[in-house]
């Protein structure tokens, strides 16, 4: 089991300017766009969100991670990903988003920290785990912006922590899932059809870039984390893998 080495803080003090709970290292006033975030909110309810990350958290191996590790959810969004953590006994947690309004919903026990993912300010080597969930498909620039991040999350990583991620991937599954969505009927007769076709709408660009871009995702994770977990299923690419060790 990987038992985290860091006992570092991520954030230090000078890195600290709050403002109403949260920690600001971005201003985040132009990320928000009400269309997109009235969809997001209204796609699942927190319940349902909260059944669907305990699940993958479970698959993902975190039931046998030891409570104390410091653990970072990037593009936390509401922070419902946090909330499970905490509610499995993780208690150094951090969430990061560029939404100070989504944020405000996220468990004010973690540090809920405005920021831009391509621009992190973690300690070196202070971070045992980063998740991301449905977040680096917002990326607008391929494979640019994607390295940045986990040239960021690497480098904050102790050796051998661990990077997890779930984000949308291009499968039979997924295209039907488009298909019936935005299938104008459905639309009307299903709240939910229409909160995720409203969410691709509104993030079409960068949507259907990371879509058509597997293969260049891959080689970018590969560069940087030893895969221990990989799976593509339902529309969905998931990923565990340490932070590489450079060979002498
Ligand atoms: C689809 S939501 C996912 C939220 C959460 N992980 C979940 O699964 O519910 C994507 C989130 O990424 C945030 N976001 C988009 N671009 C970002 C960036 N460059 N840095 C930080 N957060 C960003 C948005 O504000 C939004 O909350």
């Amino acid at each position: 089991m990987f038992r985290g080495l860091s006992g570092k803080r991520p954030v230090t003090e000078a890195q600290i300017k709050m403002q109403d709970g949260l920690i600001y290292w971005h201003s985040g006033e132009h990320c928000c766009n009400p269309r997109w975030e009235n969809a997001y909110q209204g796609f699942e309810q927190p319940v349902e969100e909260k059944r669907k990350f305990r699940e993958r958290f479970f698959r993902m191996g975190f039931d046998s991670l030891e409570r104390s590790l410091n653990i970072v959810d990037l593009f936390c969004g509401r922070g419902n990903g946090l909330a499970v953590l905490q509610e499995m006994g993780f208690q150094n947690l951090s969430g990061v988003d560029l939404s100070p309004a989504l944020l405000a919903k996220a468990p004010d026990r973690a540090r809920r920290i405005v920021a831009d993912c391509r621009d992190l300010r973690f300690e070196p080597q202070s971070v045992d785990v980063f998740v991301v969930q449905g977040g680096l498909h917002h990326l607008p620039e391929l494979p640019t912006n994607l390295s940045l991040v986990l040239d960021q999350v690497a480098q904050s990583l102790v050796p051998g922590g661990l990077f997890c991620a779930v984000e949308p991937w291009d499968t039979p599954f997924l295209r039907a899932v488009h298909a019936v969505s935005f299938w104008k009927p459905a639309r009307r007769l299903l709240p939910k059809f229409d909160a995720f076709a409203t969410m691709v709408e509104e993030e079409r660009d960068t949507y259907y870039s990371w879509l058509s871009s597997g293969s260049l995702i891959r080689a970018e994770v590969a560069k940087r984390f030893d895969v221990t977990l990989e799976q593509v299923a339902w529309g969905k690419w998931m990923f565990v893998g340490s932070k590489s060790i450079p060979r002498q």
